[in-house]
């Protein structure tokens, strides 16, 4: 692309439709926040040179979620928030003196592709056009503004909805809010436009006008597939918007080789990979980036928030995991949890009613049942009794220590590993003890009081009633 392009995005309006203490622009869509889909796809479209973010109402939340997720992406603060056009013409200063493309795309349209958006970069800059509008047909375009067309089929203006004649209200072409802009050229357009609309605000959309009766060349730029474009303006739409992400990368997923059983009660984001001849059961829900390798199980009613990898042969059943990975061969669940770096070896089995946390368990080993695992390291082959924790967090320190377990050791059920401690190689611990101090190698530790028997104790008891 000849021109170097800058990307204004527009972020600072209330959202008042979505009726929410959270600026609309911070809701998630599968994991990621509407603001943070449309600037990974400009990052992603490999056209921009510099993104520039508008916000306003509650920009401190915004811009801390901005600072927390990128490097050198600026915000321009736009106080009060008096519309579309007087949000872009916050960045006039940063802008003085540039003479390439602005693109400017809204905080509230997250299913935008970063292909559809090189080529319409691209489209706009080999027209030659000073203005060019993304535009699509919607059957339902309420809400939208239009595409008013002259007698020529050029585009004459856009009109809002809520300054729209019913002639108007009828064209189903809508303005999807995705401009390219000549900046030298259209710049001035900013001192001239006025809030004389339904709204009183200073719309963006009234810049069509502006350069069109300037004679500058104005062009629109169609999308075919017109979800792309799809604002968020209530909880509706984001469910409708989860919705159809999701469903689009089902059926790639199924494309690539992967089995759905009930697509219609799973929910996948567009960051999950997932290996061929894998088959996800029904009532699954993958949020966030997550990496599954070939022929895994998943679900039913697996939960995965992200962060999560698996290699090949993984089953992950009835489960919920973040932040974990998991090796070949490996069984996770039902009803197990990993998080926050539990790190699952190859041939592990992880069962019912586990825990494991910011802990590696080794190859070959198994916690089978009802057992929480913190802070741990377990070696390999190494046998978990049910019922078996680590108390890994001291509430007076509100110190957390390290339990160590190494290779082939065997804990009987029910035991408590009072960390810091390590059991050393293919040690055992009896059932029902609270092990406190470290146990030496192929040693056995049991911290239980000897059974006692109590000949005819019911007998006896009964003649004493
Ligand atoms: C806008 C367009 C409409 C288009 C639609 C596409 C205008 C006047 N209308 O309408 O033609 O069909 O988008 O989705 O532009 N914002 C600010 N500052 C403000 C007001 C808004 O930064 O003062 C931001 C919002 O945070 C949002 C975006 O601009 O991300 C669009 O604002 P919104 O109020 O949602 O406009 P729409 O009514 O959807
Ligand atoms: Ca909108």
């Amino acid at each position: 692309m000849s021109n170097s392009v800058k990307a204004i995005i527009l972020a600072a309006g209330k959202g008042k439709r979505m009726k929410s203490s959270l600026p609309k622009v911070l809701h998630k869509i599968l994991g990621k926040s509407l603001i943070e889909r449309v600037i990974d796809t400009v990052l992603k479209s490999g056209c921009i040179a510099q993104t520039i973010v508008i916000t306003g109402h509650q920009a401190e939340e915004v811009n801390k979620r901005l600072s927390d997720a990128y490097t050198d992406i600026p915000t321009i603060l736009q106080e009060p928030q008096s519309g579309t056009g007087d949000a872009v013409f916050q960045a006039y200063e940063n802008l003085r003196g540039f003479e390439g493309t602005v693109l400017v795309l809204c905080g509230d349209t997250p299913l935008l592709s970063e292909k559809t958006l090189f080529e319409f970069v691209k489209t706009h800059q080999e027209s030659g056009a000073c203005l060019s509008v993304m535009s699509a047909i919607f059957d339902n375009p309420h809400n939208y503004g239009r595409i008013v067309r002259g007698n020529d089929d050029q585009i004459t203006k856009i009109v809002e909805e809520k300054d729209a004649s019913p002639q108007e209200k009828n064209i189903k072409e809508i303005n999807a809010g995705v401009y390219c802009l000549q900046w030298d050229k259209i710049a001035p357009a900013f001192f001239e436009i006025t809030a004389d609309n339904a709204q009183k605000e200073y719309y963006l959309t009234d810049i069509v006008d502006w350069s069109v009766k300037k004679g500058y060349k104005t062009s629109v730029f169609t999308i075919e597939n017109n979800y792309e474009i799809f604002g968020i303006n209530s909880r509706k739409h984001l469910a409708e918007a989860t919705k159809m992400l999701s469903t689009i990368t089902i059926e790639k997923l199924m494309e690539q080789g992967v089995t759905f059983i009930c697509p219609q009660s799973t929910v996948v984001s567009p960051e999950t990979l997932i290996g061929q001849d894998s088959i996800v059961y029904p009532g699954c829900v993958f949020e966030g980036v997550n990496v599954f390798g070939k022929n895994n199980v998943l679900g039913p009613n697996t939960f995965i928030s992200g962060n999560v990898k698996t290699d090949d042969n993984v089953k992950i059943i009835q489960s919920k995991a973040s932040d974990s990975s998991i090796g070949e061969n490996s069984t996770v669940g039902p009803f197990a949890r990993l998080r926050n770096n539990a790190d699952i070896a190859n041939n592990v089995r992880i069962g019912n009613f586990v825990e494991i946390k910011n802990s590696r368990v080794n190859t070959s080993t198994n916690v089978s049942h009802l057992s929480y695992i913190g802070d741990a390291y377990l070696g390999a082959n190494v046998n978990i009794g049910a019922g078996t924790i680590t108390a890994n967090y001291d509430p007076l320190t509100k110190i957390k220590s390290k339990t160590c377990l190494e290779d082939g050791v065997k804990i009987g059920s029910n035991c408590v590993l009072i960390a810091p401690v390590k059991v050393e190689k293919n040690a055992n611990i009896g059932a029902g003890s609270v092990i406190t101090r470290d146990v030496p190698q192929s040693a056995l530790a049991l911290t239980r009081e000897r059974q006692r028997i109590i000949e005819n104790w019911v007998e006896k008891k009964l003649n004493k009633i």
